[in-house]
């Protein structure tokens, strides 16, 4: 067995971009400068941000954060982000998801100018990734493409199961991997809550992707022997063992699936560390084409 070492992965790529960035400044370019805006109080939200915001500072990129109250209008929201898409300094933004109740989702990501949403959840950058065309790959399935490809695992002809159809992690990883090329040109079947005899297609499975947040979901018996299994799981389950009062807790029974895995992302240290270096590329990726 092997683990999907998505800390030391991430890591890698954040040299990689403190080297680019180091030589934009030789050069007096503009340097890739992210905003991340959070509406309301929510712990994880706020924690997850915070992450992304650090990142931006170790490659060297700038970085705005922009804290919301939880009781922000949907029209102020909205024009929040207008104001961003007009910002000639913003290269790429993020709004953190969820959104409070008040506030329609779709509209905001709708209202993101296309060439600055760097999570690719634009409709407009989600046609474009369906359609194999250039665009901004959303950051966990693009983290996930990213440590398939530099692992070198066999993806063509493979049967791929993933497991959850969120918009921002199932669905495209469904997408993703069935596209031409490498990583790609597997087999997809996409399961969810209606999918019957799940077992019974998890044990057909070479890859197992699952984003479906609950623990320990993914058992041993689910699972054939090598199968590769990308967890994309990060539940805070109580524990007052540990300092903060919880720990971070995935999606697959880590300690008997792995035995029988040829490789494995392990919970934390696997898929999250991937999605914020791949949110730093991204945020490159839309400070290049702005001054192409
Ligand atoms: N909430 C959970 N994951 C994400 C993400 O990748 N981007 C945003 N904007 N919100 C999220």
């Amino acid at each position: 067995m092997q683990l999907l070492d998505g800390k030391k992965v991430s890591e890698d790529i954040k040299v990689e971009l403190a080297e680019v960035v180091n030589k934009m400044k030789a050069n007096g370019e503009k340097v890739p400068h992210l905003a991340a805006v959070i509406v309301g109080n929510d712990g994880a939200s706020l924690t997850y941000v915070g992450s992304k915001v650090k990142a931006c500072e170790r490659v060297g990129f700038e970085s705005t954060l922009i804290k919301l109250p939880s009781t922000i209008s949907e029209l102020e929201l909205l024009q929040k982000i207008e104001e961003l898409n007009q910002n000639d300094d913003i290269d790429g933004f993020i709004v953190q998801l969820p959104l409070p109740k008040q506030i329609d989702e779709q509209k905001v990501l709708m209202a993101i100018d296309p060439s600055k949403d760097v999570d690719g959840f634009h409709p407009e950058n989600f046609g474009k990734m369906a359609l194999d065309m250039t665009t901004f790959i959303p950051a966990t399935p693009f983290g996930i493409l990213e440590l398939l490809e530099r692992y070198n695992v066999e993806t063509a002809g493979k049967h791929t199961v993933v497991i959850g159809r969120s918009h921002i992690v199932g669905r495209p990883m469904s997408i993703l991997m069935g596209r031409k090329g490498f990583p790609g040109n597997s087999t997809v079947t996409l399961t969810h809550s209606h999918t019957k005899n799940i077992s019974q297609i998890t044990t057909q499975a070479d890859i197992i992707i699952t984003a479906l947040g609950v623990p320990n979901y993914l058992k041993a018996e689910m699972v054939k022997d090598d199968v590769v299994v990308i967890d994309v799981g990060i539940t805070r389950v109580a524990d007052d063992t540990t300092e903060k009062g919880y720990r971070i807790t995935g999606d697959v029974d880590f300690e008997n699936v792995s035995k029988k895995a040829s490789f494995i992302t392990p919970v934390p240290g696997g898929v999250g560390p991937m999605t914020i270096a791949m949110l730093l590329k991204n945020t490159l990726l839309a400070r290049e084409m702005r001054k192409a």
